[in-house]
């Protein structure tokens, strides 16, 4: 089995068995969970709270793409590698914005049944969920004006082929919003040939600058790079680029 392969089956088992709450490699990561992890990346109480419990029991945030998403008001969003659902639950719910699609993507069967509950809510009629392999998407056409990957983009590892793959799917002006961990410091030796090292976001990070000029060659430009977290060698930030007209 190649690593590609490898990684994606040992990310997708981890996350199922995250959801079961039968550990797997999870059980060996001293993390935040739950509201404590939310209210810290600044999420805010008043509107996680109304989410059903296990999606946010659930939830795996890198960072909090909402203020972004908010400012850029797009009519059709696709969150890749949505989990159980926090971020896409939060937007379909909030009536006041002139989101008119949701579709959050992931591979994890047991994370997508967690979201699937958001669409019981006041989510309704405008969230969709599908389970797939985001390297290999079923869809054609440029039918998003925002495209969100919240801690999704560093367990991939053929990156330029993926960003050329995500700016078909955009229009001419759409977004493309990354929050992930990015390097600061060069990683140890023989660092990104273990698998492990890659499951939680590290061994498949980039410094921003590499980052960018990939993402150039798939003709989408930094708008920003916010750095809000230094936790070396790497810091949790949040790319925001944007397709050319
Ligand atoms: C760090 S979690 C973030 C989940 C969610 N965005 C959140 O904020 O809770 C990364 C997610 O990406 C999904 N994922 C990783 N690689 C994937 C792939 N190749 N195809 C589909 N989903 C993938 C995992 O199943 C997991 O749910």
């Amino acid at each position: 089995m190649d690593f590609d392969t490898e990684l994606k089956q040992t990310v997708r088992r981890m996350y199922d068995a995250a959801a079961r709450k039968s550990g797997g490699l999870l059980s060996r990561v001293p993390l935040n969970r739950g509201r404590e992890l939310l209210a810290g990346l600044g999420y805010r109480p008043s509107e996680f709270e109304q989410l059903p419990k296990k999606v946010i029991e659930f939830a795996f945030p890198c960072g909090n793409p909402l203020p972004t998403i908010r400012k850029l008001r797009p009519e059709s969003i696709l969150d890749l590698g949505c989990g159980s659902g926090l971020d896409v639950g939060i937007l379909a719910a909030d009536r006041r914005r002139t989101i008119k699609m949701i579709i959050g993507v992931d591979f994890s069967r047991e994370l997508l049944a967690v979201g699937r509950r958001l669409q019981a809510g006041p989510a309704a009629g405008r969230l969709q969920f599908l389970q797939a392999d985001l390297t290999a998407l079923p869809f054609s056409g440029t039918h998003f004006d925002c495209i969100s990957l919240n801690g999704s983009f560093n367990v991939i590892y053929h990156k330029a082929e993926f960003l050329q793959h995500v700016a078909a799917l955009l229009p001419p002006g759409g977004h493309l919003l990354i929050n992930d961990l990015m390097l600061r410091e060069d990683l140890p030796p023989g660092f990104t040939a273990e698998l492990t090292n890659w499951t939680w976001n590290v061994a498949g990070a980039l410094f921003p600058e590499a980052l960018t000029s990939m993402a150039a060659k798939a003709s989408l430009s930094l708008v920003h790079f916010y750095e809000h977290e230094q936790i070396p060698p790497v810091c949790r930030g949040e790319v925001l680029l944007w397709k050319k007209k």
